[in-house]
């Protein structure tokens, strides 16, 4: 190890919430080495960007974040060194390490997400332990295997359970909503999307016109539960993928048919439990079930990770656009500026 890299560069935040002031900060530190026995080295590649790292980097986490953290949760990179008992993997595998560190198979007890309770993985190099690294599909080049660890795994834990021919609304047309589009559009679902802009939607019909997208602009349409339902000839969708928080559970779950579901992901917007004084009458008369989501396991990953390899489902496409590792500033504000339709991803050159 003592001739491979010894230092990185690493994007820290701030902490500074002030509008207009600089979010992230460019350092260069030493790599967390020797390695342990069990861990391995990550020469990073590719790095998504989610709503969650625009939402931290401005202090909007509902969560606490360690002071000055690195920013970021997904990132695709090959392993150039491991420790000595390293048994899973081996140099020149493709990784990305899992968004919460601690949930390894679903039943572990403590939580641990990457850049909140601990670093993330804005950086050239990342050190992880070999449990918490899920091999990457070989189909998929970085910028598209970066895209998988959170938006992706988010996506495919919300439609699980979800068979051909049912019908599922998606909310917005974000990271998490263009990837469920693109697996709803694989498992065989109908898939009503809604977002705030007719813009959006037409260039959403025209990328994925067949079978033709049903469509809802939720922001001209405040009563846009009911438009679904006149979609879904007065039934409901079958389930939900739920962005918006206090603001549009309750419609959700009135425009979900009895005994659906309703996948919560998002908080996007203020929360206010006040919007929700019509949650318990509307859970019990609808029956709907309300399911958390909190993105997914290492197997759960690993799961849809196998299921991209079968399906070779193609994923550039929901990629809206690749830029710079030095341009995260910008792409960070883009992101809190709700610019995309779906996923932006830095590209990691190691000089
Ligand atoms: N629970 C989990 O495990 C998990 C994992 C990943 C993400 N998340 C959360 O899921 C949400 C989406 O994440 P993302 O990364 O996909 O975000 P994103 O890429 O920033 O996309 C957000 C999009 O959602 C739409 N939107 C904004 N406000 C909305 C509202 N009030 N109601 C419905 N749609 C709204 C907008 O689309 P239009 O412009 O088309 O309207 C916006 O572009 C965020 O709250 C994020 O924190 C949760």
């Amino acid at each position: 190890m003592s001739s491979g890299p010894q230092l990185r560069r690493a994007f820290r935040r701030t902490d500074d919430y002030t509008p207009d002031t600089p979010k992230l900060k460019l350092v260069e530190e030493p790599l967390p080495l020797p390695l342990s026995p069990t861990a391995a080295l990550v020469r990073v590649h590719a790095i998504a960007l989610n709503y969650r790292d625009a939402n931290i980097a401005n202090g909007g986490n509902p969560w606490p974040v360690l002071p000055n953290g690195i920013l970021c949760n997904d990132a695709a990179g090959e392993v150039i060194a491991v420790g000595e008992k390293v048994k899973a993997l081996a140099v020149g595998d493709r990784v990305a390490p899992v968004t919460d560190t601690e949930n390894i198979s679903g039943r572990e007890l403590g939580r641990s997400w990457l850049a909140a309770d601990e670093d993330g993985v804005m950086a050239d190099h990342i050190v992880f332990e070999q449990e918490k690294l899920c091999k990457l599909p070989s189909y998929l080049d970085w910028t598209a295997a970066a895209t998988i660890p959170c938006a992706g795994v988010t996506a495919w834990s919300a439609l699980k359970g979800m068979s051909i021919g049912q019908t599922v609304l998606i909310q917005g047309t974000g990271g998490v909503s263009v990837f469920a589009l693109k697996l709803a559009r694989a498992a065989g679902l109908r898939v009503v999307l809604s977002s705030s802009s007719d813009a959006k939607l037409q260039s959403m019909k025209e990328k994925y016109g067949s079978p033709p997208l049903l469509t809802v602009n939720y922001a001209k349409n405040p009563n846009w539960h009911e438009a679904v339902l006149e979609l879904t000839d007065g039934v409901g969708v079958d389930i939900v993928v739920e962005n918006g928080g206090t603001g549009s559970l309750v419609k959700s779950m009135k425009c979900t048919r009895r005994g659906g579901i309703v996948s919560q992901v998002g908080y996007l917007g203020k929360q206010n439990p006040a919007e929700l004084a019509e949650l318990i009458p509307t859970v019990i008369d609808r029956r709907v079930i309300l399911r958390g989501i909190n993105a997914g396991s290492k197997y759960d990953m690993e799961d849809f990770c196998s299921a991209l390899s079968a399906s070779q489902t193609p994923l550039d496409d929901l990629i809206d656009s690749i830029w710079k590792f030095e341009e995260a500033e910008e792409a960070v504000e883009y992101i809190w500026q709700g610019k995309q339709i779906g996923k932006l991803v830095l590209r990691v050159r190691v000089g």
